[in-house]
């Protein structure tokens, strides 16, 4: 009976979006232009966001598979159904190493190679001009274990700019559209292992180069696709948010969801758990009020990414978005719900 209760006064809730803006956050997920078709998909996103962030559309392999050949078909029906339904589009991403094109490898190789990563943003930047209020410029930059100074990922970029093309990103970007946000988008920045601390600290060291060479960053994003089984550093945590936000910069949390391939008990047992440990980071994150934002990654467990990128051992699906898969709000959603209204009101940015 109670339970029923719960339930009943949990799907009549407002969205997320409206309670997070309550708070002076805004609340959004990663979609695509198919999904978006599907009148159940649409509605759920008009009732939970304010977000909407393509999830693959406007990657540099989506958008120009053939060079020269551009191909902005789903980011257009993205961008238009964002309009329609008064929503604002987030970026995702300018720079980044995968999902390229199969002709980039070469083309980065010829003289002044990195020339084709600052046209591309040149160019897609400039035409969702005013229509995407915020841009993950640069994403993944970093892997320790590659060696390199600061920290950097050697990607085909660094290869063919050094570390110099990080800024230069960014500062086509802004010329490219001066009123958009410009973001940093790192992941594994939370866990208690010293791979996560060299992750923060190297990107903690980078956005303050970027910031002394007066680089037009204006934020950090973190991923924040965290994995149940991994313990977070609370402190550790906490603490690299407050340096980051120290440095004068927003956050947003940009991918969020949790990985339950580990745990095999029933699904209440995988949702409780999943809730638990989802309201134990959002409980640290939203607490620090240069975070502005939370972005899902995706919103229904009915199109997981997870399922493919890293399939569960039994075949289940995975349980790691607010909606199930009959788009019904979870205990994720719930957890989501309770940490926005405990998190400190802050203004809007
Ligand atoms: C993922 C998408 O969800 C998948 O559909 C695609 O096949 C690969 O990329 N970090 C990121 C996102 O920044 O762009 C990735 O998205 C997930 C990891």
């Amino acid at each position: 009976m109670l339970l029923t209760a719960t339930r009943s006064a949990q799907a009549a809730a407002a969205g997320l979006a409206v309670q997070a803006e309550a708070k002076g956050l805004y609340y959004g997920a990663a979609v695509s232009a198919e999904h978006l078709q599907e009148q159940a998909f649409g509605d759920a996103v008009v009732r939970e966001c304010d977000v909407v962030v393509p999830e693959n559309a406007l990657k540099w392999g989506a958008t120009e598979s053939r060079r020269g050949v551009p191909n902005y078909s789903d980011a257009d029906q993205i961008a238009a159904f964002a309009a329609t339904n008064h929503k604002r589009m987030r970026g995702h991403t300018l720079a980044w190493y995968r999902t390229t094109p199969g002709w980039l490898a070469a083309a980065l190789t010829e003289p002044r190679g990195i020339e084709v990563l600052y046209s591309h943003i040149d160019a897609v930047v400039s035409r969702f001009r005013g229509r995407i209020f915020e841009w993950d410029v640069v994403n993944e930059a970093i892997e320790p274990k590659d060696n390199l100074d600061g920290g950097l990922r050697n990607t085909a970029y660094y290869k063919a700019g050094g570390e110099a093309y990080i800024a230069e990103c960014f500062a086509r970007a802004h010329a490219a559209d001066p009123d958009a946000r410009l973001v940093y988008n790192e992941y594994g920045l939370e866990y208690d292992s010293g791979n996560s601390e060299r992750r923060r600290k190297a990107t903690l060291q980078l956005l303050e180069r970027l910031k002394a060479r007066g680089a037009p960053v204006h934020g950090l994003g973190i991923q924040s696709h965290i994995k149940l089984g991994n313990p977070i550093d609370e402190r550790r945590y906490a603490a690299f948010l407050r340096d980051v936000a120290g440095l004068g910069l927003t956050i947003r949390l940009t991918e969020f969801d949790v990985d339950d391939s580990d745990l095999t008990t029933a699904a209440p047992y995988r949702d409780a758990a999943v809730a638990s440990y989802a309201r134990q980071l959002l409980d640290i994150a939203l607490d620090q009020p240069a975070v502005i934002g939370l972005m899902s990654w995706g919103l229904t467990d009915r199109y997981n990414w997870l399922d493919s990128a890293s399939p569960r051992t039994d075949g289940d699906h995975h349980r790691s978005l607010p909606l199930d898969a009959n788009y019904n709000r979870t205990p994720l959603w719930n957890a989501i719900s309770q940490s926005l209204a405990a998190a400190p009101a802050r203004s809007p940015r």
